[in-house]
């Protein structure tokens, strides 16, 4: 049933399967979806093209950000994964974004997904859930995602996981450390742990509590 005007907030680490979430509970709900990782990255891109170094000051590239930038398809690369996590340290550029996020889940409510958007964006979200995995199910996750280069034998595909899970684990330090909107937890999130969950199950818990949610409030 779509659901009026009511803003999730799904938050969590790099590639805990926040994203395959958010986008699917927002279509079994009925309501509009943002990636908010997007925006960051697009702002990162945006400096990159311009020549200038991501950990300067952004605030005017994200300012001025439009639509066709969050379109493009370069938005996932190594050099914009760490770009991202530069810009998103900048409480400038945070500000900068917080506007459309918000005008975003008020206009008709929605599903985002992100860092902050429990504690930050919306804390007063009805319902929040914090989406988590060990390092090493969202590094091979992410391994796979990227192909998962199937002629590798188990020692190599073992190394292979271990370099994103350390490329993951210092984003994650990054974003859990910086001053402004760091990465955790709001105190009323409900956390869901997808180690042992496929994509399914986890959207059926989070159904789930959504309802119950949502008929509390
Ligand atoms: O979710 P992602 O990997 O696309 O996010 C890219 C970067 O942006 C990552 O370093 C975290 C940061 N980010 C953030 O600080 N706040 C958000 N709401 C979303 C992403």
């Amino acid at each position: 049933q779509a659901l009026r005007r009511v803003v999730i907030a799904v938050d969590g680490p790099a590639a805990a399967g926040k994203g395959t979430l958010a986008a699917a509970l927002a279509a079994s709900l009925g309501l509009p979806y943002l990636d908010t990782g997007l925006l960051y990255r697009a702002v990162a891109r945006r400096m990159l093209d311009a020549g200038l170094d991501p950990a300067d000051d952004a605030t005017e590239a994200a300012a001025g950000l439009t639509a066709d930038d969050l379109l493009r398809r370069d938005l996932r690369t190594p050099e914009v994964d760490r770009g991202a996590s530069r810009v998103a340290a900048q409480p400038g550029v945070r500000a900068a974004l917080l506007a459309f996020q918000r005008q975003f889940g008020h206009a008709n409510g929605a599903v985002l997904d992100g860092r902050d958007i429990g504690t930050v964006i919306f804390p007063d979200a009805p319902v929040k859930l914090f989406v988590t995995a060990s390092a090493w199910r969202r590094a091979e996750r992410r391994w796979l995602q990227s192909g998962g280069a199937p002629d590798l034998d188990a020692g190599q595909r073992r190394q292979a996981i271990a370099r994103i899970e350390a490329e993951l684990a210092a984003r994650d330090a990054a974003d859990a450390t910086r001053a402004t909107a760091p990465l955790r937890p709001a105190a009323d999130a409900i956390l869901i742990d997808t180690d042992d969950l496929d994509a399914d199950a986890v959207l059926a818990r989070a159904l789930a509590l959504v309802r119950e949610r949502l008929q509390a409030s």
